[in-house]
């Protein structure tokens, strides 16, 4: 499974590209807000830094606006993942985009049939948004499974692309449930290697090595 990182703040994309944990970058306006950055300029820091494909949210409604702007956004690297809502005209989008050989990211997913629609216009991920259907008290994770089960039923390539991440466990069920991808802000992607038995673990060991006296160095 992939670990993209959902945010604009190149400080965060860097600490964790060091470790060679980010396979992408995913990023919308409201990410692009909380930068306080230019979208073409941080969208080309983060292409420069990060291999894999990096989203670009287009901010139009209509499907020809749409197209226009994902155009200019590829511009920015080759790298680029045009991310565009799942609307009829945004579905339009994607059919054009991706026809014309680029990177379609489908965001704001709530359901199979939408799931569907976009496999069907050809995008290369679906992003299903998880944390925001718990949020009114629908299974996000059940959403994954579904969305699974049709594209493997009917053999789509489109990649599974969970979004709306806000734990470690929504992070392992995607793993368990076979998401292509995860995209999580940092701070969820880092929390991955908190356990509290890992530290009450350690303390154990380190008291007992003191009482060695000895030094490996
Ligand atoms: O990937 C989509 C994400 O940025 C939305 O997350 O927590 O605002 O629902 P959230």
């Amino acid at each position: 499974m992939k670990f993209f990182v959902d945010t604009a703040d190149i400080d965060a994309i860097g600490k964790l590209n060091d470790l060679g944990f980010v396979d992408g970058v995913t990023t919308n306006p409201s990410l692009i807000l909380k930068s306080g950055r230019d979208i073409m300029e941080v969208t080309e820091e983060i292409c420069n830094m990060v291999d894999g494909p990096v989203s670009a949210e287009v901010v139009a409604h209509e499907t020809d606006a749409m197209v226009a702007e994902g155009r200019r956004l590829t511009k920015i690297a080759p790298n680029i993942t045009v991310k565009i809502p799942l609307t009829w005209d945004g579905l339009k989008a994607c059919r054009t985009l991706s026809d014309e050989g680029n990177m379609v990211n489908v965001t704001l997913c709530f359901s199979a049939g939408q799931a569907l629609l976009a496999a069907k216009a050809g995008a290369t991920f679906i992003s299903p948004f998880i944390g925001r259907l718990d949020d009114i008290n629908l299974d996000g994770l059940e959403l994954i499974e579904d969305i699974r089960k049709i594209y493997d039923t009917y053999g789509f390539r489109t990649e599974i692309l969970a979004a709306s991440v806000r734990t470690v466990n929504h992070v392992s069920e995607c793993a368990r449930i076979g998401a292509d991808v995860v995209t999580a802000p940092p701070n969820v992607l880092q929390n991955l290697a908190k356990h509290p038995l890992t530290d009450k673990g350690l303390a154990a060991f380190m008291a007992d090595w003191e009482k060695t006296g000895q030094k490996i160095i």
